[in-house]
């Protein structure tokens, strides 16, 4: 039996593993440490055999105080503030919780863990925005790609990855490093480029696509990265990174002409959605593409991100199950279906916060 502190596990990606990790391994003792944050939510837990603890991972006293008193071999981090609009409005937010919290866990990892002999280990959840970006004929990012982080949030994840190569290297802790791409579905905080724009089409709300619309991302449904996760915990070396991607590189325009037709098909299949969303362009026989604004590019926009995974494809057994068709075709059906989840945000802060800072985003280019 293992017993994981994980990290930001009220949040989209953390709450998914917590999901996958119960739900595989019955007999573990699962420990969320989260500060609910605007990103973190308590219902992302619901039903789950896992102990949600409310508190800040910079919490040094705290962090040790989990570790002893759960017996905590596995540390599973997630925490961080993570949208890159965030950071380029506010990147003092981004250093405190994505360097500095990541530091305070590894020293009290250190502390316990380093040299004691006690089989332990530090699993870091990071990004392949570290490696900067590419040419539309680059080969895609491996391991060994150097790293070129462009906005704060990836400045402050690729300093955490350091940190974190760092303490394996002097202190022998016993680390791993996962580097992912896009990720996408259930429980996706309504501010990333997905559940935003299926909420906007739903309420008849533009969706701003930043410059030309151009740009790749290499989609990963939020399962495949839990199930490359396990991989690595399982069969991982320790001081190693992997990428883990999906395998689906696709220019944004693409993937707002599938959700567009996505839920114009819903809407036709479906017409009690009608009434439910009758500002929706589907509910007036529009279609959603109607909604579509090109807005002013995001400063210092990646062009295209693609993550080679063949190093866990080979050492860990890793594939993406999910096609981006398959995963969206889910991932809209959830939103349809869990609407009060996502009303819960849009009623709170959330959209105050956007109105003073996205202001500009219903504004053509
Ligand atoms: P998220 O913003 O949805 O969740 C982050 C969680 O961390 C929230 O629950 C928040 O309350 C918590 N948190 C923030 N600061 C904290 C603190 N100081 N102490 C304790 N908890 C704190 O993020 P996500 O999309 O689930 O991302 C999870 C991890 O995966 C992050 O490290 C992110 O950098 C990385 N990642 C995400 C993506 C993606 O597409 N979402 C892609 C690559 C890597
Ligand atoms: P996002 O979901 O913020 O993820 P990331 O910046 O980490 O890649 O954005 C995905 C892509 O979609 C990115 O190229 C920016 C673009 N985008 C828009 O065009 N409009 C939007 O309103 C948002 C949020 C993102």
């Amino acid at each position: 039996m293992a017993s994981l502190l994980v990290t930001g596990g009220a949040g989209f990606i953390g709450s998914n593993f917590v999901a996958h990790w119960t739900a595989t391994h019955p007999e573990d003792r699962v420990t969320v440490l989260d500060l609910l944050t605007y990103a973190g939510n308590r219902a992302n837990l619901d039903g789950m055999r896992a102990e949600l603890v409310v508190g800040d991972i910079r919490d040094e006293a705290l962090v040790a105080e989990l570790v002893d008193s759960r017996d905590v071999d596995t540390l599973v981090h997630f925490a961080a503030e993570s949208h890159v609009d965030r950071s380029i409005v506010g990147p003092d937010a981004f250093i405190e919780t994505n360097v500095l919290g990541t530091h305070a866990l590894l020293k009290v990892a250190r502390k316990k863990w380093a040299g004691t002999g006690r089989p332990h280990r530090f699993h870091h959840v990071s990004t392949d925005e570290v490696y900067g970006t590419l040419g539309p004929n680059d080969p895609a990012f491996s391991e060994e790609t150097p790293y070129a982080p462009n906005s704060p949030y990836s400045a402050s994840k690729a300093a955490s990855d350091h940190l974190v190569r760092a303490y394996h290297h002097t202190y022998g802790l016993h680390t791993t490093t996962s580097n992912c791409s896009n990720n996408y579905g259930p429980f996706h905080f309504p501010e990333k480029l997905i559940p935003l724009f299926i909420i906007n089409a739903l309420h008849g709300r533009n969706l701003p696509i930043y410059g030309d619309g151009m740009q790749v991302r290499d989609w990963l449904h939020v399962e495949d990265h839990c199930r490359g996760i396990a991989a690595v915990l399982k069969h991982g070396r320790v001081g190693e990174t992997y990428n883990i991607g999906g395998g689906a590189e696709l220019p944004n325009i693409r993937v707002i002409d599938t959700l567009c037709a996505a839920v114009d098909s819903a809407f036709a299949a479906n017409p009690a959605l009608a009434q439910r969303f009758p500002d929706a362009p589907a509910a007036k026989g529009l279609p959603t593409s109607t909604l579509k604004t090109f807005v002013a590019d995001r400063p210092g926009h990646d062009r295209r991100y693609a993550i080679d995974c063949r190093k866990a494809m080979t050492e860990l057994g890793y594939s993406p199950k999910h096609s981006f068709e398959s995963g969206f075709a889910q991932t809209l059906g959830w939103y349809l279906d869990h609407e009060s989840w996502w009303r819960g945000i849009l009623d709170g802060s959330y959209l105050e916060w956007v109105e003073t800072n996205y202001g500009n985003r219903q504004t053509a280019a």
